[in-house]
């Protein structure tokens, strides 16, 4: 898809403030941190549109971009930021698990994992919680910049093989740096949403 218009159109923590139009939804998921802001604006080319910073727990709502007024993009705060207090955390996830289950709109959630380390649990849980909600999921593996090429197989592979993956499962490379795995990525998203179209 050609990004013509890409705007912030809300924030909500509580489904009836979600849009209600029902455009489809491309979600972004991931622990805190690890790039789901950057990955956002990489794909619209709008530096700065989703608000990113080196200290985690940036993003505390679930904002909602409009992308040439036909879908929405949604950036979820990011779990297991240990530095958060609890009931703030348990806040945050009551709003992402909310969204994530009940609304019918969402055609993939896109789960972001640091290429650089072992995935976590709660990783895990996510990916359990997608597949009971049969929601459609895309793995990517980001900030692949900061690894060399000769250890990345090994580090996808070791992605795989921690989240009990097929050893054909699908992990898309991709750097906000560098743009890699950007055009992936957008063929997974036009797809998901061609019917809609
Ligand atoms: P929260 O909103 O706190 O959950 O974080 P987030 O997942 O939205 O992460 P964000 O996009 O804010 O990025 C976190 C930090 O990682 C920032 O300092 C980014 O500049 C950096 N970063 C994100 N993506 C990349 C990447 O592909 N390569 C490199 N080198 N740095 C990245
Ligand atoms: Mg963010």
């Amino acid at each position: 898809m050609k990004v013509l218009t890409a705007q912030f159109l809300k924030s909500a923590l509580r489904s009836e403030d979600y849009p209600r139009d029902r455009r489809p939804e491309i979600a972004f998921v991931g622990r805190s941190n690890v790039g789901k802001s950057s990955l956002l604006n990489r794909l619209l080319k709008r530096k700065g549109l989703a608000k990113t910073s080196s200290t985690p727990g940036k993003t505390q709502t679930i904002n909602f971009f409009d992308i040439n007024e036909k879908i929405y993009f949604v950036d979820l705060p990011g779990y297991g930021f240990a530095k958060v207090p609890k009931t703030l955390k348990d806040e945050w996830n009551r709003v992402m698990v909310e969204y994530l289950k009940d609304r019918d709109t969402l055609r993939l959630a896109v789960v972001l994992l640091d290429s650089r380390h072992d995935p976590s649990p709660l990783d895990a849980h996510m990916l359990d919680l997608l597949e009971d909600a049969e929601t459609p999921t895309l793995l990517v593996a980001t900030k692949i910049d900061k690894i060399g090429k000769s250890r990345r197989a090994a580090q996808i592979e070791n992605i795989r093989r921690r989240l009990g993956l097929d050893h054909d499962a699908e992990i898309i490379p991709f750097s906000a740096e560098t743009g890699e795995g950007v055009r992936p990525l957008w063929e997974i998203i036009d797809e998901k949403i061609a019917h809609d179209a």
